[in-house]
């Protein structure tokens, strides 16, 4: 596990587009695994700018994202379809065919995460997973569990989740209490992983993640036996382990 220091977010931010945009252009048909949350939105920022510069081309590149909410239409302002066209797509050159998100408004669990996990597959698995991290230790909808879900599948949101994601909507009765996410297992099985984290309000459970013991009652940790994983944390998040790097 590499773990490198940035300064603050715009500094974290280009470290971890910088990771992106070397994959892209040593690949040029990289499957990228792509997250949402407000971790990687300058991240996004800093590629779609390399982009505009004429320095980054996504053409061959097809995409998995890791979560959306279940119930929410794609149109729907607070989907992860709307957040990441929003945010990524629509700025960019991956062709929408290429681009996928679990359908939320798919009501059959099962028949979506199937069709999920069978697409992913297809595409020849994900070559970099690009993931942030939920305060408690969540990664894409993957709450803390008493045993490590497998492929993607239906979760309930926790109430931590559903408070720390109400500032996206009119109110905490809005949020989705359910989602689709990609499994540990799928994310695991990505070639190389890439997490953003900042804020103090992070440094606890960086401190735990990485650092603690491996559980499923901090679903990050296991990110620690996976061959090939960069965290891109700034000074923040950092703050609890200064004694450990
Ligand atoms: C959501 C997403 C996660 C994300 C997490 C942290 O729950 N499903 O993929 O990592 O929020 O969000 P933020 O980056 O806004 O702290």
């Amino acid at each position: 596990m590499k773990i490198i220091c940035a300064k603050d977010y715009d500094d974290m931010s280009r470290k971890a587009a910088n990771v992106i945009s070397a994959q892209v252009i040593l690949k040029s048909d990289s499957v990228l695994g792509l997250a949402t949350g407000s971790s990687p939105i300058g991240t996004y920022k800093q590629l779609i700018e390399w982009y505009n510069k004429g320095d980054l081309d996504f053409s061959g590149c097809t995409t998995f994202n890791l979560d959306e909410y279940r119930g929410l239409q794609p149109d729907h302002d607070q989907s992860y379809h709307y957040f990441m066209h929003e945010n990524f797509f629509n700025h960019v050159n991956i062709p929408a065919e290429r681009i996928n998100l679990p359908r939320g408004a798919e009501m059959d669990a099962e028949k979506e995460c199937a069709r999920y996990d069978a697409a992913i597959e297809a595409a020849g698995g994900v070559d970099l997973q690009l993931l942030g991290m939920g305060l408690n230790g969540h990664i894409g909808f993957n709450e803390p569990e008493d045993c490590f879900p497998k492929g993607t599948h239906c979760v309930d949101l926790t109430t931590s989740t559903i408070e720390a994601n109400k500032r996206f909507f009119a109110s905490a009765d809005d949020v989705p209490r359910q989602a689709y996410t990609m499994g540990v297992q799928t994310i695991m099985r990505a070639r190389r992983i890439l997490l953003v984290v900042n804020g103090e309000n992070k440094a606890d459970i960086v401190r735990e993640a990485f650092f603690g013991p491996i559980t499923p009652k901090v679903p990050a940790s296991i990110l620690q036996l996976h061959n090939d994983v960069t965290i891109v944390a700034d000074e923040a998040a950092l703050s609890k382990c200064k004694d450990l790097l």
